[in-house]
């Protein structure tokens, strides 16, 4: 109901009556006037006039399930929208709805996550409010060597939709982060369950960095939040909403043509890698190069002091500039 109401309000831009919405969606008004009181409680700002009726005179800038599916539409594939007020964490929350036979395909997101999870074994700091803590539940029809492709999609829309909504120039560090002036700003990691050749289920888990203005010391001189980079505060509403329009244009065109050569090249023009001399740490074995391209199946070329080329998967790999995280 609180779902219907808020699309009655932000498509109708002007006042309309208790009775019309009552009328509309066969309730009471009394029915009516509490999920309104709901969602003022979750941050939309609704002015109520006598004779005139309910105005929505701001949308909640706070993440919530009714405002994202109203603005994702009827196209978008991800139906099921939970927004936690705290969960260990989101990756961990969407294996459990899949697992008990909840979603199949779903969007999860809380504002505090307790257990957040990062890559190779380290958490990850989720303050509430501070920032985007998704993770996107998805059945992807592809073969599961692919599954880390997701990878490179979750950070080129990241990164576009970064682009879009702050003026800042939002490049990617292959395969998982996104970084601005040389700083961390997100993390994407990466799960998948499968059997030798079909996956059961993948769960991408993108955390964004948007209004924090202090980070621990540990991580104080890699990460920054979209807020201190570019001194204002950014709407984490608008911000989720395009990540995952552009997540989805780009999912759809992969799972069609079951390949990234059609983003290719816009993800080689935002990877911070190319041309830059790095260190690879995987498996136990550093190996040094040059970052030449990401290929079409979303490996990372070196060229190592022989010029000879060599590959790196976008598996449990540390990639870093020679004398920092990225330079
Ligand atoms: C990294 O180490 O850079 C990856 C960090 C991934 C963090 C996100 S936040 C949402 C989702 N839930 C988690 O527990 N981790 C991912």
């Amino acid at each position: 109901m609180k779902e219907k109401i808020l699309q009655a309000l932000i498509e109708n831009n002007t006042y309309i009556s208790g009775e019309t919405l009552s009328h509309q969606f066969g309730v009471s008004r009394t029915a009516i006037w509490k999920a309104i009181n709901k969602l003022k409680d979750e941050g939309f700002e609704i002015t109520s006039t006598r004779n005139k009726g309910y105005l929505l005179t701001k949308e909640s800038e706070a993440l919530n399930a009714e405002g994202i599916k109203v603005h994702l539409g009827m196209t978008t594939r991800f139906k099921h929208v939970k927004v936690y007020d705290s969960v260990d964490s989101t990756i961990t929350e969407a294996k459990r709805l899949k697992i008990n036979d909840v979603y199949d395909e779903a969007l999860i997101l809380a504002h505090v996550q307790t257990a957040g999870k990062g890559r190779r074994g380290r958490s990850w700091v989720s303050a509430k409010g501070d920032g985007i803590w998704s993770s996107l539940l998805l059945a992807p029809d592809i073969a599961p060597s692919k599954a880390p492709m997701l990878t490179l999609i979750a950070g080129l829309a990241v990164c576009r939709a970064i682009k879009d909504q702050t003026a800042l120039e939002a490049q990617i560090k292959w395969p998982n982060d996104v970084v601005i002036k040389g700083r961390k700003v997100c993390g994407i990691l990466t799960e998948m369950s499968a059997q030798r050749d079909y996956i059961e289920y993948v769960i991408v888990g993108i955390g964004i960095n948007v209004n924090q203005l202090e980070f621990g010391e540990d991580i104080a001189d890699i990460a920054s939040s979209l807020r201190l980079l570019s001194g204002l505060e950014v709407n984490q509403m608008t911000l989720l909403v395009r990540m995952i329009e552009e997540f989805e244009m780009l999912y759809n065109t992969f799972i069609k043509e079951q390949s990234l050569d059609f983003m290719i090249q816009d993800y080689n023009d935002a990877c911070i890698n190319i041309g830059m001399e790095l260190k690879i740490e995987a498996y136990g074995k550093t190996q040094y190069g040059v970052g030449i391209k990401v290929s079409n199946d979303g490996q990372l070329m070196v060229k190592d002091k022989n010029n000879d080329i060599f590959e790196v998967n976008a598996g449990e790999v540390s990639v870093r500039g020679l004398y920092g995280y990225v330079d």
